[in-house]
């Protein structure tokens, strides 16, 4: 086996491949899930999801929602239902525990802002560290008081009540700011207008449509006027594209690979990491396109081809922030490397994610060039199995799964078990598709 996908003391280890084939089934998208836990929260009626994220991030989202009130149920098939509270929750008696998820603490924040009780989100160590300055900001514009530790970091405390509509222009391009605002806008008098430098992806929008609000786009600003009821829905979860993009680089390390994968996300404010492997040397079609819940989904099938460099900058790196780890670790066995630039916020990820793939690179002995907002790795590089760290986070865990498969010699992957954060059988999969 290329991957020893048991967990010894949360290590694996992963050993050279010669090819990935396969057919894999990723994860319902994860971005997705949070945002329909939380809008299903704040519905009328019992909403159900099919293929639902399995991530950690995602039963934090459901852990904090059940704490305001609404219960939710596995059922038989896999599905969850979650029952609807209407705009109005229920105060909790503990403190919401986000876990490790980003995504949680803010755009669940949007909707306590509009709440009218106090309460509490705290998170673990890594979220502790993240700054939620850029929700504060604006929610505290629309009349929220939120208290942070230090610098603007979790824990955080917002005492919630009557909101009013803001045109937010945020200073960084983030998805997560824009649902938390537009989530705060359902709960203004008026019309809450989010203005974004960048255009980030846009599932919260779709899904705050997807369960019946008005939410008008132009160009790079969303609209949404306050007081609209949200109806239940039952939607089948696109896969995540971005657990997708490990097996694609995987496919990507040994020409003559071959990888499917069925029920793919294929929205366009995502899809971008298609078009970057492509002009990388891949082979990709897509087939079976489908709509669900305004979501497009496809199946992807990828060939290793030869690998050339890229270069990742401006309102592509804001669009495939989540991938960097990935098209980075791999980067070394490419023709021409890869130059990502415009990057400051992977600094601010789960881990520092710049830090994080110089030294993991370094260690498997590849030259790197750390900048303060990007990296260059040249191309054309050997890489030996090494020992190594995932920093305690799910994508350089998974990143540098993938890399090792084409060094020479046996990886330990230290702290592999974060990788349940985004993808629990991330390994297991792995195992199953590089062959020896
Ligand atoms: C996400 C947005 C991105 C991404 C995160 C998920 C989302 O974060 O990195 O994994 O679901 O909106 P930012 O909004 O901080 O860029």
């Amino acid at each position: 086996m290329a991957v020893d996908s048991k967990l010894h003391d949360s290590n694996v280890i992963v050993r050279p491949a010669r090819s990935v084939r396969g057919v894999v089934r990723v994860p319902g998208d994860k971005s997705i899930s949070h945002r329909y836990a939380m809008l299903a929260a704040i519905a009328e009626g019992t909403s159900r999801f099919r293929n639902f994220s399995a991530a950690r991030d995602c039963a934090s989202t459901l852990d904090c929602v059940s704490k305001l009130g609404c219960e939710w149920k596995r059922l038989d098939d896999g599905a969850i239902e979650v029952g609807g509270a209407g705009l109005r929750l229920t105060a909790p008696t503990e403190a919401l525990d986000c876990g490790n998820s980003g995504s949680t603490m803010r755009m669940l924040s949007g909707i306590l802002a509009g709440q009218p009780f106090s309460s509490e989100l705290c998170g673990d160590e890594s979220l502790s560290r993240r700054p939620m300055a850029r929700i504060m900001t604006p929610l505290s514009e629309m009349g929220a008081r939120i208290e942070a530790a230090d610098g603007g970091r979790p824990p955080l405390k917002i005492h919630g009540g009557s909101l009013k509509p803001i045109h937010y222009r945020p200073e960084v391009a983030s998805a997560q700011v824009k649902s938390c605002v537009l989530f705060a806008g359902l709960f203004a008098a008026g019309e809450t207008v989010v203005e974004e430098p960048i255009r980030t992806r846009d599932h919260g929008e779709i899904a705050l449509r997807a369960f019946g609000a008005e939410v008008e786009r132009n160009r790079n600003a969303s609209r949404i006027v306050g007081g609209q009821r949200l109806r239940a829905i039952e939607a089948h979860v696109p896969g995540d594209l971005s657990s997708a993009a490990f097996f694609l680089c995987a496919a990507a390390l040994f020409p003559g690979s071959q990888i499917t994968l069925p029920g793919i996300l294929m929205n366009p404010t995502r899809a971008r990491l298609l078009d970057i492997l492509m002009q990388m040397g891949l082979k990709i079609s897509v087939a079976h396109l489908e709509e669900h819940q305004g979501e497009l989904v496809g199946t992807i099938e990828a060939r290793g081809a030869a690998w050339k460099g890229a270069v990742v900058a401006g309102a592509d790196t804001a669009v495939l922030i989540d991938e960097i780890p990935v098209l980075a670790a791999v980067a070394p066995y490419s023709d021409g490397g890869l130059e990502v630039r415009d990057a400051k916020e992977l600094r601010v990820k789960e881990s520092d994610r710049i830090a994080a793939v110089a030294a993991n690179l370094r260690k498997m002995g590849a030259e790197v060039e750390e900048r303060p907002d990007g990296m260059r790795i040249p191309g054309g590089q050997h890489l030996h199995g090494a020992d190594l760290d995932s920093f305690g986070d799910h994508r350089i865990a998974m990143a540098f799964a993938v890399a090792a498969l084409r060094a020479e010699g046996e990886t330990t992957i230290r702290g592999a078990d974060a990788a349940g954060v985004s993808y629990p059988t991330f390994f297991e999969e792995l195992g199953r598709v590089a062959g020896r």
